[in-house]
């Protein structure tokens, strides 16, 4: 069985999401995502909307995603990929080389985004409502 992983924040969630994450499902059998903590997206200086238990909520209910395991630090990847025995790891490519570093532990695939929509572009939007 091939398995896949990526990480996100997944806030208010939209078509780029699901394409990436059905994107990344296809690249295996299963699919495991990384999904940042609230307190790591405090580290990144990003507060999502939606708490983590709500973002986990809202993305288990997705057929393309098997398993979620909680994002903590920048530095777990290496230690994920041993532990989950992973083949592929997936990025959308706004992240394009920055995780160049897995590569010898499993294939590393950074993925076209999906244009004209992001979490951040949903939030400017709405204020401007
Ligand atoms: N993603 C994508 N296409 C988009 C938006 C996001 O493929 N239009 C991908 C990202 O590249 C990443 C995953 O979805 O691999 C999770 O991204 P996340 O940062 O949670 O979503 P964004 O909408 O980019 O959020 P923000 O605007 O806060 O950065």
């Amino acid at each position: 069985m091939r398995k896949v992983i990526t990480y996100g924040t997944f806030d208010l969630l939209h078509a780029g999401h699901i394409n990436i994450l059905k994107k990344a499902k296809d690249m295996g059998d299963f699919l495991i995502v990384g999904l940042s903590t609230d307190q790591f997206n405090l580290k990144k200086g990003k507060t999502a909307y939606h708490s983590f238990t709500h973002r986990k909520i809202i993305l288990e209910s997705i057929r393309y995603v098997d398993m979620i395991v909680p994002e903590k630090s920048w530095d777990q990847k290496i230690r994920d990929i041993k532990y989950y025995d992973i083949d592929a790891f997936v990025m959308g490519d706004d992240w394009e080389g920055k995780f160049d570093f897995l590569k010898p532990y499993c294939e590393v695939i950074y993925l076209p985004r999906t244009s004209g929509i992001s979490t951040s572009k949903i939030k400017s939007d709405l204020n401007k409502i």
